[in-house]
């Protein structure tokens, strides 16, 4: 069926079929239809960070900018959804067109600029929501706030929302805010940590609550800069790390005419990227947590990353392009070998 209805959605702007869809699972929603058409699914609970997951999937950062479809998303049985980035300004992002299907490629390529509206309107669906799936929030800056600044931004959103998430991801792998990817070089990345997690643990302290802190990194680091990044966030004490954000690389083996639009490149062709992430990430720092997410499109792939070290893992493009049926078809999966095994 989703075939059908990907379709017709195809047939719109890549941004307004993103909406489109959105809208009618809200609608759905707020008719008690989701519930209907998804079901609901074995658990396969898992403790990640020291929270309990329901099940080890999530959506990632990006789908669900504003927090405006917490309630629909999450009837999808995912274990948790990541929302944001978001900022503490309002931005309108960059001028459209800027969000390009290559489906040729079962690819993505964006460059939305970290478009939403804003920390305080994210923080009224936060408190709104019904939901006790658990939620993420990925931390960005305003575009005009200069790298030396950055900080505050990260501080700034990380206390309006504290209260009312699960776990905080440090974003500085998005392509499309400039300049942001040299947040990760050691010239920014010590002095930014270490400020955003003194932030959290005052917090921590004022609200007798506990939000793990993660950072979210680019899959085009060389080993060096890889290396560097993890001996930072073990030397401060970071929770975990989201591998990977999209890649600005574009092999030749690509077939899409739009593959040379700039951005971030997401779905089946960063899958070999995110997974030599991983997998180095796992090597240098076994016992780092790590969320696996990167052209994650088949239950063979989601058990890749899981046989890989992967504590969670998240989907995006892969939901874009095979629907709300690859989500079960994982999540059957996990909860099966989860079950089998307890
Ligand atoms: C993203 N992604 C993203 N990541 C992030 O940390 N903050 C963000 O705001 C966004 N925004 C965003 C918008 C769009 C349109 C896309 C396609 C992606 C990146 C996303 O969370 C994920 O890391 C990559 O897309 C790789 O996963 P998939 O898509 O290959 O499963």
């Amino acid at each position: 069926m989703y075939k059908i209805l990907r379709y017709c959605l195809f047939l719109f702007p890549t941004e307004t079929s993103h909406y489109l869809t959105l809208n009618a699972l809200k609608l759905a929603h707020s008719l008690g239809l989701t519930r209907l058409l998804f079901g609901t699914e074995k658990n396969a609970p898992t403790r990640v960070f020291g929270l309990q997951f329901k099940n080890p999937i999530g959506i990632g950062a990006g789908l669900d900018k504003n927090g405006d479809y917490i309630d629909a998303l999450s009837d999808l049985n995912v274990g948790f959804i990541e929302v944001g980035a978001i900022t503490p300004k309002p931005q309108v992002g960059n001028t459209k067109p800027r969000l390009f299907r290559l489906k040729k490629d079962q690819a993505i390529i964006n460059r939305m600029g970290f478009n939403n509206k804003g920390v305080d309107h994210l923080v009224k669906n936060l408190a709104n929501k019904k939901t006790t799936c658990l939620i993420g929030v990925n931390l960005g800056k305003n575009k005009d706030t200069p790298l030396t600044e950055a900080k505050d931004d990260y501080i700034y959103c990380l206390k309006q929302v504290y209260a009312y998430c699960d776990f905080l991801t440090i974003n500085i792998s998005s392509p499309n805010t400039p300049d942001l990817r040299k947040l990760q070089t050691a010239e920014y990345l010590t002095t930014l940590l270490q400020s955003v997690k003194n932030a959290r643990d005052d917090c921590a302290t004022q609200q007798q609550k506990y939000v793990p802190l993660l950072v979210k990194l680019s899959p085009d680091l060389n080993d060096a800069e890889l290396i560097m990044i993890l001996d930072t966030i073990n030397h401060i004490g970071l929770e975990g790390i989201i591998a990977t954000n999209t890649t600005t690389t574009r092999s030749d083996a690509l077939r899409s005419l739009l593959a040379k639009e700039l951005g971030g490149l997401s779905g089946k062709p960063l899958q070999s990227l995110s997974m030599a992430s991983l997998q180095k990430i796992k090597q240098h720092s076994e016992k780092l947590p790590v969320i696996s997410i990167g052209g994650i499109d088949s239950v063979n792939e989601a058990n890749r990353r899981f046989a890989h070290g992967a504590s969670l893992i998240q989907l995006y493009t892969g939901l874009i392009y095979q629907g709300p049926g690859l989500l079960k078809k994982i999540l059957r999966s996990v909860s099966k070998i989860s079950h089998d095994s307890s």
